[in-house]
């Protein structure tokens, strides 16, 4: 399975501060807003990912993340010149995803918990297996600020709607989508929505319709948080601190992932921590390679 982060877009909502910066490069506590997702696809084990971005921002990607090989995986990039709406990915992504199955997250999701190693294999074998869309629904209090799953009373989905003013249930759809190679066909025949943009909401509705979408619950034990305002990025940052210094294990930590996961060596983790060393973060991965507690 490859991956896909999304990246793009103006970041209107939170302008000043995004005005000339990209939302998904701005810091969640000690570390930029996309290393959160990137640290999502790397435990779901995927080490093929292409990043997609603005032209302004994309070379300033390639200079934090460089062509991943620091990290043991390919990360390659993608421009996409005017945002055309989320399902734009799988169009720009044609030829990078070629017949695989595909991971889409989005760049400023934020997602933590324990297990969520297995839900996120469970979700790749579902679709590895027997084809088809892997979603997730997420309670929340501000349902309509995004993609919102209908059930019917035997607890079916029977739609998805995309920022309803009345939402029909209080499950959002998180910004990871786990879809089968069919997702490049059913976005090149999205229709705009009335906003103009290419919905993932409708790439949903289309699996949903042909039988093939599976919407997976997550339950009290993840924070999905909300990098949408600048009170929810904050939240997010004092959730991440409360974490790191309570339990002393850091949250989404690429570098310790990608050694957990086996993609570089307890040495290649002592060079990056060696360079980082100045640096609490980098202290931490010094402390992993004199051997701390697998967990
Ligand atoms: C997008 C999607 C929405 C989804 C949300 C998750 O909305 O359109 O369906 O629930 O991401 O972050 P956005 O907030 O990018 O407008």
């Amino acid at each position: 399975m490859k991956g896909i982060i999304l990246a793009g877009g103006k970041g209107t909502r939170l302008y000043p501060m995004t005005k000339a910066v990209s939302k998904q490069l701005l810091p969640i506590y000690d570390k930029p807003l996309v290393y959160y997702p990137l640290s999502i696809l790397l435990l779901a084990g995927i080490k093929e990912i292409l990043l997609i971005s603005t032209p302004e921002d994309t070379p300033i990607y390639e200079k934090l993340l460089g062509d991943g090989s620091y990290i043991g995986v390919r990360i390659t990039y993608k421009v996409q010149d005017t945002p055309r709406g989320l399902a734009d990915a799988f169009i720009l992504g044609e030829e990078f995803i070629g017949k695989d199955s595909v991971c889409l997250i989005l760049g400023d999701n934020v997602f933590y918990g324990q297990d969520l190693s297995k839900t996120l294999w469970s979700a790749m074998k579902k679709v590895d297996e027997s084809g088809g869309a892997c979603i997730f629904g997420y309670p929340v209090k501000n349902a309509r600020e995004f993609g919102v799953v209908e059930f019917n009373k035997e607890h079916k989905v029977v739609s998805i709607e995309e920022k309803p003013e009345k939402p029909k249930s209080h499950y959002a759809v998180p910004g990871l989508y786990f879809y089968d190679n069919q997702v490049i066909e059913i976005a090149k025949n999205v229709k705009p929505s009335a906003r103009g943009e290419i919905e993932i909401t409708a790439v949903n509705n289309a699996y949903l319709e042909a039988g093939a979408l599976h919407v997976q619950l997550l339950g009290r034990g993840v924070a999905w948080l909300d990098t949408g305002s600048p009170e929810g990025m904050l939240k997010a940052a004092e959730f991440v601190e409360a974490v790191q210094s309570r339990q002393g294990f850091y949250v989404s930590c690429i570098e310790e992932i990608a050694w957990r996961r086996g993609f570089i060596t307890t040495e290649q983790l002592q060079v990056i921590g060696t360079e980082l060393k100045m640096t609490a973060y980098g202290q931490y991965l010094l402390e992993l390679t004199g051997g701390s507690a697998n967990v």
